[in-house]
């Protein structure tokens, strides 16, 4: 049994992410909760349940590290770090030869290069627009009228796609609804909007300078119309981790674990020089 646990948490705009590590750095488990705007509420949400999945007591966890949007409003929490770090560190603790990640969450998207040591060098952010993020995806889903996590399946084996011209998602889900009256089908209009969101992200990753191999990070990396696009457009393989959305996560735990070891040592040299 582990003397003692570290808790990452990713409070996004869409959902809270928590993971558990032992103090080996093994994961022991994860919890996703949609944040429906009640960013406290969902990130004790979340600890609550892996605390009482895994059986560990609140005293045993020794660090608990946040990131995310919301991750400055989380109580009791050891220290915030940002999204980019913890996407980052994340990435690399699953792939240690990953050099770009591309982390596309409900409000906002990212594209992050690494150096070959695992540390961000250059990164770019969209966060100004929904357009090439998770949201514009939820808005579509809901006027075509269905289910986010189908989006993926049937993008991909549609074979045709619909041209989507709008870049911004008020005007995209009126070409929508004129392209439904044209009788265009749900599938090529799902497979043009992955395209969309693709080729916004295709230019924020440009801005940084695309090296693979590429991981993709968020829960948009769970719709395969996405992803195909992406790797299309980028004309590279996207690595999708077992679980894209808690990356973040892990990498704030990742880097709660690595806090303790060093003030461990630190206080080891302290008591040996005295
Ligand atoms: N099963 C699924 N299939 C397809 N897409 C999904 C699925 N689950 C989540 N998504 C997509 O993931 C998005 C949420 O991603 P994520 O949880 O990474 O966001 P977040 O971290 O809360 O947001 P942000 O980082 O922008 O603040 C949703 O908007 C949705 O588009
Ligand atoms: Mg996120």
């Amino acid at each position: 049994m582990s003397a003692y646990y570290v808790m990452g948490l990713d409070i996004g705009s869409a959902t809270a992410k928590a993971v558990l590590l032992d103090e080996s750095g093994y994961s022991l488990a994860f919890a996703v909760r949609p944040t429906r705007g009640r960013l406290v509420q969902s990130a004790e949400e979340v600890k609550q349940e892996i605390l009482a999945h895994t059986g560990v007591s609140e005293e045993a966890v020794k660090a608990i590290i946040t990131t995310g949007y919301g991750r400055d409003i989380v109580q009791n929490k050891t220290k915030s770090l940002t999204e980019i770090t913890c996407h980052a560190r994340g990435a690399y603790a699953t792939m240690p030869n990953i050099r770009f990640v591309i982390d596309i969450g409900g409000q906002d998207s990212k594209a992050i290069l690494l150096e070959p040591d695992g540390q961000v060098g250059r990164f770019e952010m969209n966060d100004k627009c929904a357009a090439g993020t998770g949201r514009f995806l939820e808005v579509m889903a809901r006027t075509l009228g269905i289910h986010l996590d189908e989006m993926g399946d049937m993008a991909i084996h549609s074979e045709k796609y619909s041209k989507i011209s709008s870049t911004c998602t008020v005007f995209a889900e009126s070409e929508v609804i004129s392209l439904l009256a044209q009788g265009e089908e749900i599938p090529a209009v799902v497979s043009g909007l992955c395209r969309a969101i693709a080729e916004r992200v295709y230019g924020l990753a440009s801005r940084v300078g695309i090296t693979p191999p590429i991981m993709m990070t968020g829960g948009v990396a769970k719709n395969k119309g996405v992803v195909n696009w992406l790797s299309r457009i980028l004309n590279q393989e996207m690595i999708i981790p077992p679980e894209p959305q808690i990356i973040g996560a892990l990498g704030a735990g990742i880097m709660g674990l690595e806090m303790i070891k060093k003030s461990n040592e630190k206080m080891n040299i302290i008591t040996q020089n005295t």
